[in-house]
């Protein structure tokens, strides 16, 4: 079969994969091809058992796979014979050396950029899918384009959106595409090729087009603005807590102003995720860089507000249960950083899990998707730890179950059973707010929400 486009994807990870199973999906003319450098990942998308789960992924790329979606470990031959590439590499926050912890490390990305230019025969659109610090864009024109051989290269900036748990649906029914590009006849031309791969599917109105920095500066703000507000609610639950106020009732208060709005405003144990820390610290960084201090300032405080909101979920258990941990069976509801993934990058429960173990207690986790994950996150740590997919069976003999995770299957739980099976006195900390609190209370749990006030027998 010939096909209209070819394109190549560099990077088959939570965003690669996905995003280019769903353009093979809604442009059965493209060939589509994603490679990454992890052949144990290539595999995985090669087989019935995906890297990474999502709702509906798995029948999204049974329909799509070697009719015109590849997946691949030939990174040469991939630069080679595609014309459009996507580089959806990681770029987490740098470990080591200046800007450390806080700088976005752009190794992965830049060793992309010398290999597309290394193999590249034919001129190409290159495109950042990844999230990066504004100009990054920039950098890699000047290391493409270093070459005087007729061979050039349009670079686009197309930040990915979607998140993880509903991916599926994101990509399918996006809020809006971003495309960035240079204001110059050949960008503008790249920038339509893109524009026609997403009008197969999403309604011209919602693919936005912008300057090349404001699209990279965009998605670092998009994520900064969500996280935001996760932050400025968490930080509300704490007041909350201390005046008997619910912090449920505030949010649905606040949010039917519309010019607030309803979302994002669930108060919890804190955000977690690959990217909300990494993509803030990124954006501190750079304020720094510009010498913008009251800037940087500002925007660390979203994460530092995260960090306190995690400690003090561990410091509410501690008082409620009697100043000590240890020895304690405590039961973790879930390990992702949010449902409906398997994903636990960044996860509060990483946390939550360490400083229990540092108190010595006896921790029993359990997570219909994210046991593996889990395990590798906590392998090394000193403590008492287990393993137990059946939440009811996780918590037995348990003095606590901590809810971190909102996994719907936790509303359907035989409440009455897994409390006659635990310790006496019993409790729960639901650091999700998704359960019947009245209901746990009525049958003899202790239930500490979190931003509400506790429901206690004694
Ligand atoms: P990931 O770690 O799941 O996947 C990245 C993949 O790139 C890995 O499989 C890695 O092996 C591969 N890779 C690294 N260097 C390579 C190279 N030189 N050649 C080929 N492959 C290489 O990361 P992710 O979660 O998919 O995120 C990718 C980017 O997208 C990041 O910048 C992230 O900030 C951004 N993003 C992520 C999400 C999300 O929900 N995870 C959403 C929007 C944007
Ligand atoms: C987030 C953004 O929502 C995506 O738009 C973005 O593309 C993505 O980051 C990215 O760049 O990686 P994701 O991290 O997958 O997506 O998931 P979210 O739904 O944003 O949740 C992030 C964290 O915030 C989770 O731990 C979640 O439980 C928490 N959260 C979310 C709350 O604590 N309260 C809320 O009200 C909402």
């Amino acid at each position: 079969m010939t096909f209209g486009k070819t394109i190549l994807c560099i990077g088959a990870g939570y965003v690669g994969g996905p995003t280019m199973a769903m353009i093979a999906a809604k442009c059965p003319h493209c060939r589509v091809t994603v490679v990454d450098i992890n052949p144990e990942r290539i595999a995985a998308w090669n087989s019935d058992d995906l890297p990474i789960y999502e709702p509906g992924l798995d029948e999204l790329v049974r329909t799509t796979r070697n009719r015109n979606l590849f997946f691949s470990t030939d990174i040469e031959r991939g630069i080679r014979e595609n014309d459009i590439i996507f580089v959806s590499v990681n770029t987490p926050t740098k470990s080591f050396g200046l800007g450390a912890g806080m700088a976005a490390d752009l190794q992965y990305w830049e060793k992309t950029a010398r290999q597309i230019l290394e193999f590249s025969k034919s001129s190409k659109i290159v495109i950042e899918k990844s999230t990066l610090p504004v100009k990054t864009a920039l950098a890699m024109e000047r290391i493409l384009n270093c070459r005087d051989n007729g061979i050039c290269f349009d670079v686009l900036s197309n930040p990915e959106f979607l998140a993880e748990g509903t991916a599926v649906r994101d990509l399918e029914h996006p809020d809006r595409i971003l495309i960035g590009s240079r204001d110059t006849d050949s960008g503008l031309k790249a920038r339509q090729t893109l524009v026609d791969i997403y009008a197969n599917w999403v309604p011209r109105q919602r693919i936005i087009t912008s300057g090349i920095w404001s699209s990279e500066l965009s998605k670092l703000v998009s994520n900064a603005f969500l996280a935001q507000r996760i932050s400025s609610i968490n930080a509300i639950s704490a007041l909350c807590e201390k005046t008997e106020a619910d912090v449920t009732e505030v949010s649905r208060a606040i949010g039917m102003d519309t010019r607030i709005g309803p979302k994002f405003l669930n108060a919890s144990i804190g955000f977690g995720g690959s990217c909300f820390k990494k993509d803030i610290l990124n954006l501190v960084y750079l304020c720094r860089y510009y010498g913008l201090e009251e800037v940087a300032h500002y925007w660390e405080n979203v994460v530092k507000i995260n960090d306190y909101q995690q400690e003090r979920f561990i410091r509410n258990m501690m008082g409620a249960m009697f100043n000590t941990l240890a020895g304690k069976g405590i039961c973790l509801w879930g390990f992702a950083f949010k449902a409906n993934t398997g994903d636990t990058r960044e996860s509060p429960a990483i946390f939550i899990a360490r400083r229990l173990l540092e108190e010595r207690a006896e921790v029993v986790i359990s997570d219909p998707k994210a046991l593996k994950n889990a395990r590798s996150d906590l392998s090394g740590v000193e403590g008492r730890v287990r393993y137990v997919e059946d939440p009811v069976a996780a918590a037995e003999g348990c003095h606590a179950i901590a809810l971190l995770t909102e996994w719907h299957l936790y509303h359907e739980l035989d409440f009455q059973k897994i409390f006659e099976s635990m310790a006496q006195p019993a409790f729960i900390f639901d650091g999700r707010n998704i359960l019947d609190h009245k209901r746990c209370f009525d049958i003899g749990f202790n239930v500490y929400p979190v931003g509400k006030p506790p429901l206690r027998h004694f």
